[in-house]
């Protein structure tokens, strides 16, 4: 058996210690990029005595809310609800879809982890990088499609970079990869489907995935992807596909069982369900609409108050990055606003932009009304 290098265990420094989870933890508003405020007969739709994943009841639930899902997005590609996190499809995509080379465009951190996924599946990976803050621009990524002898298996790009607040023009650069028909389009839309419009169909994207616990305001614990049918077609052709993630097994067992193919967290399907029928009445454009105006009273008062860190015209509609101008102590901020309103939002991401910006997640459930009784929250405390 070989045994574990000396090396490792040496160089992990081995901090974590148990700390009992008391149960007894003040309730907190949650203005974060995700996890978000989930409605309250949503929690409780998953308090329901266990059922099997294999019984005729599964098929109802599993076929109500595919079908469900795939009305209130309004497309006719084929949907995937899968038990995981968003992570899981930046890995499966890549193994289903490509080959050898990818052209993965950065800029932030989520897209440069799909950068990482990619390099750690053993891809040829080329970036298209921009500065965190700017947005991925659709002529940049025809110039190197065009220029390049490397023939991509895939492009990806995040929709939604949630580590800038940066909303990528991702329809613009579908319509851009459209024309390289053996080019595969995979978006990360995580922190941004369900509360900003995308018309998936119309704009050659072959994959579109997100994670439940953002806009779609759902306890988290699935991920949901949309497969265009020549991503499908794509797959079935390889030999190195995903077991888990494959598109393939998925669909094929959504044909013939209407269930998934491994066991689901059926208490948060049974939520899910609850879920997408109240953003079925509200609508997917009246959803994006609601986002929008939360989008646009939080830059402004970010403007009245600090910048906005986003390149101007690619802001983010679910998440907005503020650029602390006025050099507020941020991580102070944030405890005491915690502390004395029981609200909690979001330092700038990691050591290149904590201190320096602070991240308000208006996603899901809030509106106008509940933004601004955060920014009330902020300015008492920082007193602006
Ligand atoms: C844009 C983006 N992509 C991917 C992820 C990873 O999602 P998950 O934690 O659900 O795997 C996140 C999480 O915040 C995200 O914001």
């Amino acid at each position: 058996m070989p045994s574990r290098s000396p090396l490792v265990r040496t160089q992990v420094v081995r901090v974590t210690k148990k700390r009992e989870y008391t149960g007894d933890y003040p309730d907190k508003t949650l203005y974060i990029p995700g996890p978000t405020e989930v409605r309250e007969d949503v929690v409780e739709a998953m308090c329901e005595p266990m059922f099997g994943h294999r019984m005729d009841r599964m098929t109802d639930l599993y076929t109500t809310v595919v079908e469900d899902t795939k009305e209130f997005l309004g497309t006719d590609n084929d949907l995937i609800i899968l038990t995981g996190s968003g992570t899981e499809f930046m890995e499966s995509s890549i193994l289903n879809l490509v080959d050898e080379n990818v052209l993965v465009t950065t800029c932030g951190s989520f897209s440069e982890r799909q950068a990482n996924v990619a390099e750690r599946l053993g891809k040829d990976v080329d970036t298209l990088e921009y500065e965190w803050g700017r947005a991925v621009k659709p002529e940049d990524v025809r110039a190197r499609l065009e220029g390049s002898d490397t023939e991509y298996d895939a492009v990806t790009c995040v929709m939604n970079e949630s580590s800038t607040g940066v909303r990528n023009p991702i329809e613009e650069i579908g319509d851009v990869v459209v024309d390289y028909p053996d080019t595969y389009f995979v978006v990360d839309a995580v922190s941004a489907l369900g509360g900003d419009y995308v018309d998936i169909d119309a704009h050659g994207i072959d994959v579109i995935f997100t994670s439940v616990q953002k806009a779609f305001a759902m306890p988290p614990g699935l991920a949901v992807c949309v497969v265009s049918d020549d991503a499908y077609e794509r797959e079935v052709e390889k030999d190195s596909a995903s077991w888990y993630g494959g598109f393939q097994r998925s669909l094929d067992y959504y044909d013939r069982k209407g269930q998934t193919h491994s066991t689901p967290a059926i208490p948060v399907m049974l939520a899910y369900r609850t879920q997408m029928k109240h953003m079925l009445e509200e609508g997917h454009e009246a959803r994006d609409q609601r986002h929008r105006e939360m989008a646009e009273y939080t830059r402004e008062w970010a403007r009245d108050h600090f910048g906005v860190f986003p390149e101007a015209g690619y802001e983010s509609q679910t998440v907005s990055c503020i650029e602390n101008t006025r050099g507020i102590d941020v991580a102070g901020t944030i405890d005491r606003v915690s502390e004395e309103y029981d609200m909690v939002f979001s330092n700038g991401y990691g050591s290149a932009l904590g201190g320096k910006t602070f991240r308000i997640g208006h996603m899901g459930e809030h509106d106008v009304e509940s933004i601004r009784a955060l920014t009330d929250a902020i300015e008492d405390v920082a007193g602006l």
